[in-house]
């Protein structure tokens, strides 16, 4: 045989060889596939559990015995309603792999809250454009005296928009947290909105301690003019004379709308800035587990264990309710302490008040002050202008 002859006959051997092995192996393979998928997916699982899981020392009855008494079901059901388990490590709410209440916290935070909390803001603002509309502007009856009366000193002050200032920030940015998303986002962009998004939390979480420091300082130099007194019964009776031109209930330092604000303000931010407290430090300030029991003796029958977590969406939620609830009683007070009355802003802008002003809505007060006998009537304002000689 030749040389070359030779060499084929090797090539064509060796061929043949690895065409074999390839056929064998390829059926091989196939066969493991096709016994694969003959094998039912329950029987793969059954072996596999059976290599992990140990029968019941109580006897399961679950068809296999495999899974003792309880079944994957009841099991995924109980971690989707919220079962605790225990955990080695310090942070025991890990032993909670879903904390169930988050779903009810979120429907009513974007739910009820978002939509009855802004819609109590937009009926306020109506009511104050349609008061603005049909009463106008509320006068000094009498015009301006030109004399003036120092009706807020300068501490008074700095605690009225101390407090003012912190509100309206930590009302903006707080609005922001619950509307930005819908309101401000699609106007402004992700990038704009998340930059003012962050820094209005980091406002509104240093401001707090301004507005927290304003209400105490309020509460001390104020509380002493906000007991009730016999004038407020009066003051109410005659819806205190805003609705009707000339109609001047006698009033002290403040008159019963303004004890209306003043305890609004102080019980609702005291109330905004502990539930804030418990947000802002969290897991550390529970709140609501001893309130629902100390309100359950009135037969309330509120849940009282509530857990981390459930504690932290109870705070959430109150402060919201609370926050906006004040800031449509504050919308009021703004209206009224500027563009709504004719000479009120000076109050707190110099401190000093026109003296006609001071007689018409304070007749009280400014007796106190002058030491002048204490009117009684109901009807209090200046002397009628006399004709010049
Ligand atoms: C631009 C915003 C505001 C203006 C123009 C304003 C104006 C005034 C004025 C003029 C007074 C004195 C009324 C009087 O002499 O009888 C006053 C009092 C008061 N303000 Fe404000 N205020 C503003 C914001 C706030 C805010 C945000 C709060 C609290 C969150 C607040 C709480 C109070 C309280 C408690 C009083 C005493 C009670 C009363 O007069 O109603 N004010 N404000």
């Amino acid at each position: 045989m030749s040389e070359a002859k030779e060499l084929a006959r090797k090539h064509i051997w060796a061929w043949g060889r690895f065409r074999a092995s390839g056929i064998a192996l390829g059926a091989l393979f196939l066969l493991a596939f096709a016994s694969a998928l003959a094998v039912p997916q329950g029987a793969v699982a059954q072996t596999n559990d059976r290599t992990v899981a140990e029968p019941s020392p109580v006897g399961g009855n679950v068809p296999g015995g495999h899974l003792g008494a309880n079944s994957d079901t009841d099991l995924w059901r109980a971690v989707r309603g919220g079962i605790q388990g225990t955990v080695s490590i310090p942070n025991k709410q890990a032993g909670q792999m879903i904390q169930s209440g988050g779903d009810s916290w979120r429907a009513w935070r974007n739910g009820p809250i978002t939509v009855i909390g802004g819609s109590a803001l937009l009926v306020m603002l109506g009511v104050i454009a349609l008061f603005f509309l049909v009463r106008g502007r509320i006068r000094i009856d009498a015009g301006p005296s030109g004399k003036t009366i120092e009706r807020f000193n300068g501490i008074e002050r700095f605690a009225h928009w101390l407090t003012a200032v912190c509100f309206i920030i930590l009302a903006l940015t707080g609005l922001n947290l619950l509307y930005g998303r819908h309101a401000l986002l699609p106007v402004l962009g992700p990038d704009v909105f998340a930059t003012i998004t962050q820094l209005g939390k980091y406002a509104h979480n240093y401001l707090s301690f301004g507005f927290m420091a304003g209400i105490v300082l309020m509460f001390v130099l104020w509380v002493r003019h906000n007991l009730p007194s016999k004038y407020d019964i009066k003051w109410l009776a005659q819806g205190g004379g805003i609705l009707i031109k000339g109609a001047h209930p006698p009033s002290k330092k403040f008159n019963a709308g303004q004890k209306v604000i003043f305890w609004s303000v102080i019980l609702g931010g005291l109330s905004i800035s502990l539930s804030g407290i418990s947000l802002l430090f969290p897991f550390e300030l529970p709140l609501f587990g001893v309130t629902f029991a100390a309100l359950n003796v009135f037969g309330f029958g509120l849940p009282t264990d509530l857990g981390p977590m459930g504690e932290m969406q109870y705070a959430q939620m109150w402060h919201a309710w609370v926050a906006v609830g004040l800031i449509a009683i504050v919308l009021g007070h703004i209206y009224i302490g500027s563009l709504g009355m004719e000479g009120a802003f000076d109050a707190m802008g110099t401190g000093l008040v026109d003296e006609n002003w001071a007689r018409e809505h304070h007749s009280v007060w400014v007796a106190e002050v002058k030491g002048e006998p204490i009117p009684d009537s109901d009807n209090h304002g200046p002397p009628k202008a006399q004709p010049a000689e």
